[in-house]
């Protein structure tokens, strides 16, 4: 028997396919040093008793209790680290007057790296007591703030993928709030991607730099074709926005006379590595080259009912081939949990697919085959934003990195309406897709470090 770091015995739930979810009842988790499941061992196998015999009652055999269970960590494409001071509020008018009443003013205050550090430590906290083991971060224009937030992913445990955000354009920003010119913008992205990556060399789990345009209308032809060669030269993530909203949308439209797909392309903007936001109004010519180049989609269901105008019809899109993921997008999105946008990426689906005018007759009312089932939605939070970030992240599998969530739904003051002990597995999971609040998450693990405890 090999030597393991750690094992792990309980009963798990992970994705077998994006529709089905699989059930590892009982089973024990063997980790590495690396923090990576090497073996997974079901109670029949003949290795079970040997492995318990070897390490039951050591200090690092973790068992779950009665009602317990494990889940994959979260995956959360999408994230407005310095949004989060504004979460839950400023959500009463349309994306352009959003962002320029509200948001670019409060980005604006990230120049200063002591507000940067309060917002950036509470943020990283409350995703990991929300089960996200690993985010997609936009930071904002402030290189050093920017830097800021992926140490405080590196310290904390949390793997994060940081972006400083790129908005040089004058005529598309306030004078408070962007890159002083072009050249500087693409400057400050240079020494932010290699202090990030000498950054990363000091964790277990990982932290990435990240290009970021915000989205087109904050950034000129010259800024964007940078942001594309940079990607290029220190082979990069990339995110941006694309085709959220009517006006966004229409704007690119107006200024390439494309959508926001081909235009990015261009750029050199699609990459296997791209995780593009939002996407509603991506035509069937932009879902082909999202799938050609491996641009994800990340998915923002809780956001979109505020500012996309629109239900994203993820699963013909998925359905397509297209990598799709599940973003919060803080503070457009008001939640820090993923659970929250799991069961907003169903119920979107299913009035996507029923329609919401009651006044037009039912069978033109809808897209038929739109609605999602919940086994879809955790494969988007889990497995799928594991795959849009080509990470071995999102599933509880061999080869696999040790990030999960305990939830425990026998909590005394919150118990999950679970009434019968031989409960049907399938219901339990169902119960918690829709139930779990974050007192729920007793621990979160990254890379096989205990990172929350509650
Ligand atoms: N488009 C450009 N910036 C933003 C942002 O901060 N949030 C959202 N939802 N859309 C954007
Ligand atoms: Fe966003």
């Amino acid at each position: 028997m090999k030597n393991y770091k750690q094992i792990f015995q309980g009963t798990a739930f992970t994705s077998k396919s994006p529709k089905e979810i699989e059930i590892l009842k009982n089973h024990l988790f063997c980790i590495n040093t690396d923090g990576i499941i090497k073996n997974i061992v079901a109670p029949h196998d003949a290795e079970y008793q040997t492995i318990l015999d070897a390490y039951q009652g050591k200090p690092n055999f973790h068992s779950l209790e009665e009602g317990q269970y494990f889940l994959p960590g979260f995956v959360d494409l999408h994230v407005h680290a310095p949004q989060w001071a504004q979460s839950g509020t400023a959500l009463d008018i349309p994306l352009y007057d959003w962002l320029h009443t509200y948001t670019f003013p409060l980005e604006s205050k990230f120049s200063d790296l002591d507000f940067a550090k309060e917002v950036y430590d509470d943020v990283v906290s409350t995703l990991l007591a929300n089960g996200t083991t690993t985010a997609l971060y936009f930071a904002t224009v402030h290189k050093e703030a920017s830097i800021l937030l992926a140490e405080i992913c590196a310290s904390k445990g949390q793997r994060g993928l940081v972006g400083k955000v790129v908005m040089d354009d004058p005529e598309g920003n306030p004078e408070i709030y962007r890159d002083a010119n072009t050249e500087t913008a693409l400057a400050d992205t240079e020494e932010f991607i290699i202090a990030v990556q000498e950054l990363a060399k000091t964790t277990k789990q990982g932290v990435y730099p990240v290009v970021t345009p915000r989205f087109i209308p904050s950034c000129t032809d010259e800024g964007l074709k940078g942001l594309g060669e940079l990607a290029a030269k220190y082979d990069t993530y990339v995110q941006s926005h694309c085709s959220e909203s009517d006006w966004a949308h229409g704007y690119v439209q107006d200024r390439f006379n494309k959508n926001d797909a081909f235009a990015l392309n261009d750029f050199g903007l699609l990459r296997d590595k791209s995780v593009m936001a939002h996407c509603n109004f991506l035509d069937n010519d932009d879902v082909e080259l999202f799938a050609e180049t491996g641009t994800a989609i990340a998915h923002c269901p809780v956001s979109n009912a505020y500012f996309a105008n629109s239900v994203i019809p993820v699963k013909e899109f998925h359905s397509k081939g297209v990598e799709i993921g599940l973003g919060s997008d803080i503070s457009g999105g008001f939640s820090p949990s993923l659970f929250d946008n799991i069961r907003q990426a169903v119920i979107s689906s299913r009035m996507l697919e029923d329609g919401v005018n009651p006044s037009i007759p039912a069978e033109n009312r809808g897209v038929p085959d739109s609605r999602i089932t919940v086994n879809e939605a955790f494969y988007l939070a889990t497995a799928g934003g594991g795959e849009s970030l080509s990470l071995p992240i999102g599933r509880i599998e061999e080869n696999y990195v040790w990030d999960v969530q305990v939830i425990d739904t026998k909590l005394p003051t919150a118990r999950l309406p679970i009434f019968n002990e031989n409960e049907d597995l399938h219901d339990v999971f169902q119960k918690m897709m829709y139930l779990v609040r974050p007192e729920h998450i007793r621990e979160v693990w990254v890379q096989g470090e205990k990172v929350h405890t509650r």
